[in-house]
């Protein structure tokens, strides 16, 4: 599919939890919705679930590991069965292009002590898996990646009511997917198991676990700590949570109401995670007309109203940790980036090679294709910005959000961009289209 973006037309309108125009559920919080709530005891009920290639990839795994559920519109029931109560698969769990599905049921399954192979697309082959072997290994899970220490990945049983052994171990990258695995095979384990992370990764499973009654304890200051102490009996409380609007897909409509001279839009209901809203400082410090109202929390995770309107954007630098608080965000700063005048600098952000595509070449190569004066360097980019975008056809190298963003950067060129590829943005985002068509965006699909 191709998706071929013109500019010329301000976007303007309101976006709704539950209106005509929804902005998608959060795709972290909907794994770990689903995932908790099949290791909880009893229903969970979750609403503004994230339907989307990768959380039916998570759907379909719970189901081979003899969960059951049920999918009506965007509210997800799920029968929980307990810590315990994963069936070994009876052939080898697909996650699809999903890392988040498989680096937590790893640690779902480590958990249960539940035999399993993992295994995912060519993309997900590519992605590091040592990063959860090596602590997994060391709480007494019997695990092996292939040679390159990738997927597929196989784990081994054990015997019922054998604990596994609890840990302190520092995360050589600051990474919510590896402390959300460590953290679930931890319920399993001897004692209190304690997790350093050199930078402020999102702390959803923190939250969710505690709302579900497990004691987890987050010390914040020059280190990042997390500690879990093993509920006792092992039992998990059921969900009953309506998830916020996804920040990482909202980033594209805000970008977009940025750089779009006349745009001014409202996204209601969008989660405001102080861990996930690095992408909207950066933005601040950019010059950026945005506004956040009707904070509130719910289920224990901010949610608040973002306005956007367009601006008049400057150059800005980008490193440390505001670098992990925005790690999924860097496709859409980068489309800020080219419409801001002077110079974006992003560093200490090796991490992008990482994602689903090599995200600091990809986005390099695809935006200079557009004219675009965009340098990779060794653990970033710059871009300087304010430049003409001429427009022309680029690739999405199966990247959900470099897709997104080179259409974005449609609404700031010459003449239209065409994102060949295009299909892959339903991996995150099924509405994307949609949704930038209804708010006035010149946005047309070729299949
Ligand atoms: C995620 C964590 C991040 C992020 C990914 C979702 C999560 O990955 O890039 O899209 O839900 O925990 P890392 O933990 O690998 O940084």
């Amino acid at each position: 599919m191709d998706l071929i973006i013109s500019s010329g037309a301000p976007i303007t309108g309101t976006i709704q939890p539950g209106g005509k125009i929804t902005l998608p559920g959060d795709k972290s919080l909907s794994h770990r919705a689903a995932l908790f709530s099949a290791l909880a005891m009893g229903q969970s009920c979750i609403g503004n679930f994230l339907v989307a290639g990768v959380t039916q990839a998570m759907l379909e795994a719970l189901s081979a590991l003899g969960v059951s559920w049920d999918l009506t519109g965007a509210t997800l029931v799920v029968k929980g069965q307990g810590l315990s109560g994963l069936h070994s698969p009876t052939y080898p769990i697909n996650c699809g292009n999903s890392a988040t599905t498989l680096r937590l049921l790893a640690g779902a399954l480590a958990a249960a002590g539940v035999p399993a192979e993992l295994d995912g697309s060519p993309g997900l082959r590519r992605r590091p898996m040592q990063r959860i072997v090596e602590p997994l290994q060391k709480m007494g899970v019997t695990i092996t990646a292939s040679p390159q220490g990738t997927a597929p990945l196989l784990l081994s049983g054990r015997p019922a009511g054998q604990r596994l052994h609890a840990i302190e171990y520092s995360l050589p990258v600051a990474s919510a997917q590896v402390k959300s695995c460590l953290l679930l095979a931890a319920l399993a384990a001897d004692g209190p198991t304690t997790l350093n992370e050199p930078g402020p990764s999102r702390d959803h499973t923190e939250r969710m676990l505690r709302s579900m009654g497990v004691d987890v304890v987050t010390r914040r200051g020059t280190s990042y700590e997390t500690r879990l102490i093993p509920p006792e009996p092992r039992v998990l409380n059921p969900l009953l949570i309506e998830l916020p609007g996804d920040i990482s897909a909202a980033a594209f409509l805000v970008v977009a109401a940025l750089i779009t001279p006349g745009s001014d839009i409202t996204l209601k209901g969008v989660g405001l995670n102080p861990d996930r809203t690095g992408l909207l400082d950066a933005l601040d410090s950019m010059g950026g007309n945005i506004q956040v109202t009707s904070l509130s929390e719910r289920n224990g995770e901010p949610v608040g109203d973002v306005r956007v309107w367009y601006s008049r954007l400057m150059g800005t630098q980008i490193s440390g940790p505001l670098v992990v608080r925005m790690i999924d965000e860097f496709p859409a700063l980068a489309v800020a980036a080219i419409c801001a005048e002077g110079i974006t600098t992003v560093s200490d952000a090796i991490e992008l090679r990482t994602k689903e595509s090599d995200r600091i070449s990809a986005l390099c190569l695809e935006l200079r294709k557009l004219g675009v004066q965009a340098t990779e360097t060794t653990d970033g980019f710059f871009i300087r910005g304010g430049q003409p975008v001429i427009g022309g056809v680029v690739q999405a190298h199966g990247d959900h959000r470099l897709a997104m963003a080179l259409a974005v950067a449609g609404l700031a060129a010459q003449a239209p961009v065409t994102v060949q590829g295009a299909e892959i943005i339903h991996e995150s985002f099924p509405g994307f289209t949609n949704t930038f068509q209804a708010l006035g965006a010149p946005l047309i699909i070729k299949q």
